[in-house]
């Protein structure tokens, strides 16, 4: 979602910063704008459309300026327009704002300033602020720091911010409470931004503003407070990624690259961490509440996505392994309920980004019911990193592309290890069993390799099937999350309709809409209900669906029945889910390219959905 990027130091900040927007396209956007002081002027620039659209229309102007902010803007509150795009000014263009999140008191605050004279001029919550802040530090004759402090009191709702103010063209004030702020040290100068993306080629030292912390940037002085008006001193943390895991090294899209690298991403979750030869799978993680976990009644998932996906297959693979109970919930539904959460309940939530916020407020809603917190989550350092009492990361590096390919199999692979250590504590395994799983997550990695070799020949089969309207994806037990997550990822790149079921529960509805244009997608791999599948793979034959079926390597039996088969290696049953999903996100990555979608950023989604 919205982007925000800032800097101050002695580079021309401009340049800085619209790359720095281009390095957060990735997380969605629909408008982009900067904010320069230049020739003594806060001058502020936007456009609807892409980063380039702006960079375009500022061609020909003077944005020469040592301090500059950016921001890319996910449509919340108004429409997407030239207008609504920020930053926004204050009503004497003195101030100007950029912001992530969003303000819900903003209507009465908007009604109490126009009936002191403010006048509004785009539909945005964001304006409120920005005037809101303007008329308290008018009031009240304080520094800017201070109006915004005292501004952030009275606001309900979740914000990042950074505000310029062209009689102080030294300082940036920077706020955050829900969405994430990240500040980047460099030599005499810093960097602001949504994450860290843009920030990993200057520096690697960073500071995570925390929520309801205020930051004065200066050139070589970075001072924090809180809202309440306490000092804070800055924990400057350092980066672990590399600039080249945010380049596309070759690969036409993200996404096709993040494809490529599970092999390599599936083995660094797993790493430092299991050892089949030594007999060892530890989750460094996982300590103090490792009893807790280990004596849990109930298993609470939550999460959203693609993560809630990861979550339905992490249910079936606790269940057959842990014995426990789990339920796996959509952090928005959960958050908005009154959820019944007993004393031996855990909560483990799923996350890539770490700061999805219906997430971050579902795992609030557990906590103050007093229960204990694991978080899943790929970015180190976000806020449900930070919420979780423990957890562990998924290791994936950064993922770019929208749909999420490499988190997802890197979080199967760690709720993976995470169950079946579990089971191991309680016995709810056999040692034989504990040891086979282990050795079979070890030959992942090769299997998912073998499984991206099939691109040419799904390749071939998306183009028959690019112009399809509708697609539906069927398969059973651990390969039934499997199908929704297939479907999903179609329907986010290519725009075509797919839905995704349990292969049985197709008789009640979807075989009504099965005619000779369907395309099924059946995930029909060797398991314990093979079968099943077979005779829900006749079913659709005679009605003359058409049938690709994802299998494991040498059946002879479906391939009798569909009309395309796709060869996977064999795999223990519990851990296909990571391999039989690699022909669907490359089927759906194909697809989309054919139809000329913009597969790395499709329409209307964003990667961080940071509001509710
Ligand atoms: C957005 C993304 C999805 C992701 C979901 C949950 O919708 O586009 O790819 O699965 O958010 O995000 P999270 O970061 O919490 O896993």
């Amino acid at each position: 979602m919205c982007g925000i990027v800032g800097y101050i130091g002695h580079r021309d900040a401009y340049p800085v910063v619209v790359k720095g927007l281009k390095r957060l396209e990735y997380r969605g956007y629909d408008s982009a704008g900067v904010a320069v002081i230049n020739n003594d002027q806060l001058k502020v620039f936007k456009k609807e459309g892409k980063v380039v659209e702006l960079e375009n229309y500022v061609k020909d102007k003077d944005l020469s300026s040592n301090v500059a902010m950016g921001h890319t803007r996910w449509a919340t509150h108004g429409a997407p327009s030239d207008v609504n795009a920020h930053p926004h000014y204050s009503s004497n263009n003195k101030l100007a704002i950029i912001h992530n999140g969003i303000i819900e008191n903003y209507g009465s605050l908007k009604k109490e300033l126009i009936k002191k004279g403010h006048e509004f001029i785009s539909e945005t919550d964001t304006e409120v602020l920005i005037h809101f802040i303007e008329d308290i530090q008018h009031h009240e004759n304080c520094s800017l720091e201070e109006a915004v402090r005292l501004a952030l009191t009275k606001v309900v709702g979740a914000y990042a911010i950074v505000v310029m103010c062209e009689d102080d063209p030294g300082s940036l004030v920077a706020a955050r409470k829900g969405s994430p702020l990240v500040i980047g040290i460099g030599k005499n100068e810093f960097f602001l931004a949504s994450d860290a993306t843009p920030i990993i080629e200057y520096t690697n030292e960073v500071v995570y503003l925390n929520d309801f912390e205020i930051a004065v940037i200066k050139e070589n002085k970075l001072s924090i407070r809180n809202t309440q008006d306490v000092p804070k001193n800055p924990y400057i943390q350092t980066l672990d990624m590399e600039l080249e895991a945010i380049e596309k090294n070759g690969f036409e899209h993200f996404m096709l690259k993040e494809i490529f690298e599970q092999p390599r991403s599936i083995a660094d979750c797993m790493r430092g961490r299991l050892n089949a030869g030594e007999g060892y799978l530890r989750m460094g993680g996982i300590r103090e509440y490792e009893t807790k976990l280990n004596n849990a009644e109930r298993i609470i998932i939550i999460a959203c996505g693609t993560s809630w996906h990861a979550g339905l297959v992490a249910e079936y693979i606790f269940e057959e392994f842990c014995r426990i109970p789990v339920e796996v919930e959509y952090a928005s539904e959960f958050r908005y309920r009154n959820p019944v959460i007993n004393e031996g309940d855990v909560v483990i939530a799923i996350s890539q980004s770490g700061e999805t916020a219906d997430t971050l407020a579902a795992i609030e809603l557990a906590k103050s019911k007093g229960a204990i917190i694991f978080g899943v989550c790929n970015i180190v350092g976000s806020s449900i990193a930070r919420a979780s009492h423990e957890g562990a990361y998924t290791h994936a590096g950064p993922e770019i592309g929208v749909a999420s390919t490499k988190a997802f199999t890197a979080q199967l692979t760690v709720l993976s290890m995470i169950a079946l250590r579990v089971a191991h504590k309680r016995g709810t395994i056999t040692l034989s069993k504990y040891k086979e799983m282990l050795v079979e997550l070890e030959t992942i990695p090769a299997k998912v390799e073998k499984a991206l070799e099939l691109n040419d020949e799904i390749k071939a089969i998306s183009e028959i099937f690019k112009d399809s309207r509708n697609f539906l994806y069927l398969g059973r037990g651990f390969n039934f999350p499997v199908a929704l997550e297939g479907a999903l990822k179609l329907k986010e790149i290519s725009y075509i309709h797919a839905e995704g079921y349990p292969a049985a529960e197709m008789k009640h509805g979807p075989i009504a809409l099965i005619d000779k244009e369907m395309p099924v997608v059946f995930i029909a791999t060797r398991d314990s209900s093979y079968d099943k599948i077979v005779s829900n793979i006749q079913e659709v034959r005679s009605r003359k669906g058409r049938v690709i079926a994802i299998v494991t390597e040498g059946d002879d039996i479906i391939p009798d029945m569909a009309e395309f088969v796709i060869e996977v290696p064999a795999v223990n049953e519990v851990l296909m889910p990571l391999v039989s999903v690699i022909p669907l996100q490359l089927l759906s990555y194909h697809i989309a390219v054919m139809r000329g979608c913009n597969v790395d950023q499709p329409r209307n989604l964003a990667k961080s959905v940071t509001v509710e």
